[in-house]
């Protein structure tokens, strides 16, 4: 048995009901496998800013400090009219804690699911085998290369000789490339072998560095596979040929781009889960953050219309990465497949002849089916 203290940051718009389910699926592997998860839960956002001053308290973040895992929901979408020039913003919150904690890869996989593949905008016969990882570096570049400021900073906008100008740095060391390379190497060994490295070198200083360091990388590592690729040619073939994709590697920006992209795949971006790691270690892993891929969607906020996968999805990397309990992660996986293939569909990913839920009954169908898993 297992002994774990989660943190759970719900944040906002549609973060608290999906994280609910996420939670409600560890209680249920808590209890299935007998461990003990001593969960806390912290104010991240627009309700932090507005209780507590800023998008995530001190309070909150040593309460994060002493745990094995953070459980996060979703920042943001604070109406135009609020975002009060050089005001707190909520997605301070998640940029502190990925700077401050070291969370500098952020693992995010995308496998389509068999019996899902209609929800997707691509043909059946493009989505076969696809089943890749991005492996999305999450601690500098653009997010981050400016020194004296914070990302989404908005009083960055200047003047300067008469004109109204803004700039943003893109940034990186060769150790911020090597690190999370690395990563992007060893998750390959442990899968098919292969590594896709993508990049912009035919412009950018940064990517030929970072094509430098990862040929360096790649000589430790003769048993994996790999290419770079540009990241315009990897935005077209993802679409294209999916299934060619093993693990990809790339900066920051990129990483945020191709995901949302990659998603579509799955036909939703509610489908996606994260874990951002670093390199503290835990007893069963890694410290690590771990949220779905999807924003804190407002439209649909608040009416048990949200797709709970990604969140759900999200647990299980926990579970895994975190806190070594690989069997539970295998479970929560094969149990939401289970669900999926039995016809059950949240509004986002809807398709004939499905049985739509919301975002509570698609939870209580996965709890359900974990509870009874012999
Ligand atoms: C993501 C999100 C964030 C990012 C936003 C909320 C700042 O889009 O995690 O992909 O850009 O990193
Ligand atoms: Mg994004």
């Amino acid at each position: 048995m297992s002994e774990a203290t989660i943190t759970v940051l719900p944040g906002d718009g549609v973060g608290p009901e999906v994280t609910a389910q996420a939670l409600k699926v560890l209680r249920a592997v808590e209890k299935r496998y007998g461990h003990t998860f001593t969960v806390h839960e912290g104010l991240v956002g627009l309700d932090a800013i507005a209780s507590e001053g800023s998008a995530i308290s001190e309070a909150t973040f040593q309460t994060c400090a002493q745990s094995d895992a953070l459980l996060f929901g979703a920042v943001g979408a604070l109406p135009a009219a609020e975002r009060r020039a050089g005001g707190p913003r909520p997605e301070l919150a998640l940029f502190r804690l990925r700077k401050e904690f070291g969370f500098f890869a952020n693992l995010r996989p995308v496998r389509p699911a068999e019996a899902s593949y209609a929800a997707s905008s691509l043909k059946p016969e493009c989505l076969k085998g696809t089943d890749m990882v991005f492996v999305r570096e999450l601690s500098a570049g653009l997010y981050y290369g400016h020194m004296e400021t914070v990302p989404g900073k908005p009083s960055e906008i200047r003047q300067r000789d008469g004109r109204t100008e803004a700039v943003d740095t893109l940034l990186y060391t060769e150790e911020e490339i090597e690190r999370v390379v690395r990563v992007a190497f060893d998750v390959a060994a442990g899968r098919r072998g292969k590594v896709t490295s993508v990049d912009k070198a035919n412009v950018l200083s940064s990517s030929v560095l970072w094509r430098q360091v990862v040929d360096r990388v790649a000589a430790d590592h003769p048993g994996v596979a790999y290419e770079h690729m540009l990241v315009d040619a990897c935005a077209m073939r993802l679409i294209r040929t999916p299934a060619e994709f093993d693990v990809i590697v790339t900066e920051n920006l990129f990483g945020d781009i191709l995901t949302d992209e990659a998603s579509m795949l799955t036909g939703s971006i509610g489908m996606l889960p994260s874990a951002s790691l670093g390199t503290r270690r835990t007893a069963g892993g890694l410290f690590g953050l771990y949220e779905p891929v999807h924003g804190s969607a407002p439209d649909i906020a608040g009416q048990d219309a949200a797709n709970p996968v990604g969140a759900v999805l999200s647990a299980a990397l926990l579970l895994r990465h975190s806190l070594g309990l690989e069997r539970e992660a295998a479970a929560v996986e094969k149990t939401v497949e289970d669900v999926i293939r039995d016809g059950y569909r949240s509004p986002d990913i809807h398709e004939e002849g499905c049985t739509v839920v919301g975002t509570e009954e698609f939870g209580r169908l996965i709890v359900d089916r974990l509870e009874a898993r012999p």
